[in-house]
């Protein structure tokens, strides 16, 4: 076949400063997809975006491509509807779990297609799958019928949705070049798109244990991908929330099922009902919907029936305990006072190191590894206080946890413990879109 362009007019373009037209941005990532433009060349072009930057025209156009390559799903046939939540992945961030329930409670569908975690943020698949039985892959029928029948589904998406982000966030992830804000509000926004939401709320962490950290950054990424889903039809919003903390106290996959669970039952740490309430909210709004109140619905039971169900009807035992770590040790306070650094990133390594996360694709992770705060930021301790607990499976990974720990914050150490001090501030930052 003769191609209509040449990858390295393309790539030389971009790394002179040039603006790609929409004819070169679909030939380029079509040809990518079909294996006509070689992973080297790709790379090259994927750095020179990463140094140039895009324009909105051509972010839009490249997010266009994306979907292109694969399904598009519609759910416009629903009685009721539809809104997602994309967080940008923090450390204990279950909020998946309880809200998706929360808000098919309050009249509106939720078709949440989650994914595992790579790195020091856990993925909601792996958190859902330390339940018995329960299943994350799903036909699209299958789906349809849950948002149908229970309002809410949390599945994997299937190979079938932006089959060229796939293989670009591959290559991405091992050049160098997953940091380039226009790919990654492309990468997302474009399975986001292409699962068919009528509503998206973004929740962009910003702090150690996220991907951005900065806030003046998380906003450029927050309104390029606001910007993307309003020029495709998507009602979409985003907060800018805390993740210099972990969220809650319970971070590892059995555990924060756990501490979802309790959430639904009323319960729960009050930074995680409140984060959940606020994207209720937030989401509610977007589809219109400003006479319900998420927090009663969380304390009524309904959100629980709702997570029931959606357990159920996945395969899973909405009954089951998680499993205790057959290995645990305990963190100490060396001193009398108030904690005032609980560092998300030092936690979560710690937990990813237990193995609660995985290095490579391929590796398991353990349903009952991570860590377990019996105190966190704002909080008084005594010295000799069991500050955090450390759970795993294989015993000898625990130094490699307590180094990541020790290692936080250019060595100082994940807990800071001084005579006072405040506890966690706000965890909304800021608010972006239009969607009230
Ligand atoms: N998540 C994605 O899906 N893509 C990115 O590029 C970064 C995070």
């Amino acid at each position: 076949m003769t191609e209509a362009f040449d990858a390295v007019d393309v790539i030389v373009t971009k790394r002179d400063g040039g603006t790609l037209t929409a004819d070169q941005i679909d030939w380029v990532v079509d040809a990518y997809t079909r294996g006509a433009v070689a992973d080297e060349q790709m790379s090259s072009l994927a750095m020179a975006i990463l140094q140039r930057g895009m324009d909105r025209t051509e972010i839009a156009q490249w997010t266009k491509a994306m979907i292109a390559s694969g399904e598009r799903l519609d759910f416009s046939d629903l009685p009721m509807p539809t809104a997602d939540k994309h967080s940008t992945g923090g450390v204990g961030d279950k909020i998946t779990l309880p809200l998706a329930p929360l808000v098919a409670a309050c009249g509106v569908a939720v078709p949440q297609l989650s994914g595992r975690g790579l790195g020091h943020t856990g993925g909601t698949l792996d958190k859902l799958e330390s339940i018995p039985g329960w299943r994350a892959s799903l036909s699209n029928e299958e789906m349809h019928e849950q948002l149908r029948s229970v309002g809410a589904v949390i599945c994997a998406a299937g190979s079938g949705l932006a089959p060229a982000d796939k293989k670009l966030y591959a290559l991405r992830d091992v050049t160098g070049t997953v940091e380039a804000i226009p790919l990654i509000a492309s990468s997302i926004m474009s399975k986001k798109i292409a699962e068919g939401t009528g509503v998206l709320v973004l929740d962009v962490k910003v702090g150690s244990g996220a991907f951005m950290k900065d806030l003046d950054m998380a906003r450029e990424l927050a309104a390029t991908m606001v910007d993307l889903g309003t020029d495709a039809g998507v009602t979409t919003s985003a907060l800018l929330t805390d993740m210099s903390t972990p969220l809650g106290r319970g971070i590892g996959n059995g555990l924060e099922v756990t501490e979802s669970v309790e959430v639904l039952a009323g319960g729960g740490p009050a930074d995680v009902v409140e984060l959940t309430i606020m994207l209720a909210r937030e989401m509610l709004a977007g589809a219109g919907i400003t006479d319900v109140d998420p927090a009663e619905a969380l304390e009524d039971g309904r959100a629980m029936d709702t997570w029931r169900r959606m357990i159920s009807a996945q395969g899973g035992d909405p009954d089951a305990t998680m499993p205790d770590a057959p290995h645990t040790e305990e963190v100490l306070a060396e001193s009398d006072g108030v904690i005032t650094r609980m560092d998300a990133l030092g936690v979560g390594v710690a937990a990813w190191r237990l193995g609660a996360g995985r290095a490579r694709k391929e590796d398991p992770v353990q349903a009952s590894a991570g860590v377990f705060l019996h105190k966190t930021l704002g909080e008084t301790v005594r010295k000799g206080d069991v500050i955090m607990t450390l759970n795993t499976e294989t015993p000898e990974r625990f130094d490699r946890a307590k180094a990541a720990l020790a290692d936080a914050c250019d060595g100082e150490g994940t807990v800071l413990i001084e005579k006072s001090g405040e506890g966690r501030g706000p965890i909304v930052l800021d608010r972006i879109g239009t969607a009230t």
